[in-house]
């Protein structure tokens, strides 16, 4: 671990102490764009490589070990290869990886869903949860006959076109590059919160469905927003990809005790392993269906194939994860050490008078800092440096799993004592304040 009176600034000892890192990250720049396979896995200045992980722990190439807070981006809450799922795993991968025909597995997942998630009477899968919001609003569009979807600003659903729309200031230029125009009058992102607003988008006619995720949120807002879309004859999905298992076994709307017509799903849903879902009305989804009728399916449903949809071993995987997370002690288990990190790290930024907040919900922990650097700069120097005392969190947030212990809790208060420590001796933190 980094002791305060490290000499080295971060950048030196990172450069040091993950030069294998450093080697491989060169090798895979021309190859892979940036170096990495997901955005939010670019690092300054460098990635680390990881060759194994175990319960709450991974280890990079050089040997360097590290308290996992990346969690899969959200999907081990039950950590590193959970022995029960593993099993399940490598039992379903000798027995074959796809079938191209059902399989009892993928009907056990279903049952799982839908004994668990309140508003799920129905389930189709998907690869991804980007997959599952782009057929939630398909769904939601095909059901209505309406083309426009209400999202709210800054809610990220994944990397389709529809969902780069009002992702950041400005809000009214998308995400990405590569979005046709065509695409932007059918999606309207308003402010989270702003029932007001929600209510004039609903009074023209045209919204088939309103898409939010409900971390942060309350009970009192998201049952007027569904009541006030159902006023509209508008359907309302709560994307649960993160909150979904994590906040509740039921996800939010178990916490909330609202009931969204649908719900996207992925994440925790497979396991630890590639895999989404539509889950909700028994009536939206019929129009998956296959019948023997002409009309019916050149015109009147919605298609779905996809090669990998609830593939064999994502199935067992993500069966044998629901029969686990379903038992509501694992959400507390993972909330309660989530909790004594927030303590923890308020009690460090108390002791060294530093602003900022620790704030977060259930077993998601989110840390401001005051700064003047950009947020993607702070981000990028507090996950390196919080590396350096052997801990590995998710930029600024810590996804708290349901398999870390005391051990790895004291470590990771004394990671950031040293790295609030680092970040002050190298001027990146303001004296007192929050970041604005
Ligand atoms: C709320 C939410 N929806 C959708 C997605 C997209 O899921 P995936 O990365 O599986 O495509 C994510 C991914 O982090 C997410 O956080």
């Amino acid at each position: 671990m980094a002791t305060e009176s490290s000499r080295m600034t971060i950048e030196e000892e990172v450069r040091e102490r993950m030069a294998s890192s450093a080697a491989l990250h060169e090798r895979a720049v021309p190859v892979l764009p940036s170096g990495v396979t997901h955005d939010s896995r670019y690092a300054e200045p460098f990635p680390i490589y990881v060759t194994r992980a175990a319960g709450s722990r991974k280890w990079d190439v050089d040997g360097n070990e590290y308290v996992d807070y990346f969690g899969g981006h959200g999907a081990l809450l039950l950590g590193h290869c959970h022995p029960t799922v593993t099993e399940a795993v490598v039992e379903q991968a000798r027995r074959g990886s796809h079938y191209g025909a059902g399989h009892e597995q993928e009907i056990r997942w279903a049952e799982l869903v839908t004994e668990i998630v309140p508003s799920a009477q129905r389930v189709k899968f998907t690869s991804s949860g980007t997959e599952a919001t782009l057929m939630a609003l398909r769904l939601a569009r095909a059901f209505t006959g309406r083309d426009r979807i209400v999202k709210m600003q800054g809610h990220f659903h994944g990397w389709h076109d529809y969902a780069t729309i009002a992702m950041q200031p400005p809000w009214d230029e998308p995400a990405s590059r590569g979005i046709p125009r065509a695409v932007q009058s059918t999606v309207t992102g308003i402010p989270a919160d702003d029932i007001e607003r929600l209510r004039h988008e609903l009074e023209q006619g045209d919204v088939a469905g309103v898409i939010l995720v409900c971390n942060g949120s309350t009970r009192e807002y998201l049952q007027a927003l569904v009541d006030l879309a159902h006023a509209h004859e508008t359907l309302v999905i709560f994307d649960e990809v993160v909150t979904g298992f994590r906040y509740a076994p039921g996800g939010a709307q178990e916490h909330f005790g609202v009931i969204p017509d649908l719900t996207t799903l992925a994440k925790i849903l497979a396991g630890g392993y590639p895999g989404g879902a539509v889950a909700g009305r028994s009536d939206v989804l019929a129009l998956l269906e296959l019948r023997d009728d002409r009309q019916w399916m050149r015109f009147g449903r919605v298609q779905h194939p996809g090669t990998y949809n609830a593939n064999p071993v994502s199935a067992a995987a993500g069966v044998a994860c629901l029969e686990i997370v379903r038992n509501p002690a694992v959400q507390r288990t993972a909330a309660d050490a989530a909790d004594r990190i927030r303590a923890g790290f308020r009690d460090v930024l108390d002791r060294r008078g530093v602003g900022g907040a620790v704030e977060g919900w259930a077993s998601m922990v989110a840390v401001q800092l005051p700064s003047d650097l950009p947020q993607r700069n702070l981000a990028a120097r507090f996950r390196a440096v919080m590396q350096l005392g052997g801990v590995d969190p998710s930029g600024m947030n810590l996804i708290v799993s349901a398999v870390h212990d005391d051990d790895d809790l004291a470590q990771t208060v004394a990671a950031f004592d040293a790295a609030v420590s680092r970040l002050q001796d190298e001027s990146m933190l303001k004296a007192g304040g929050c970041r604005d």
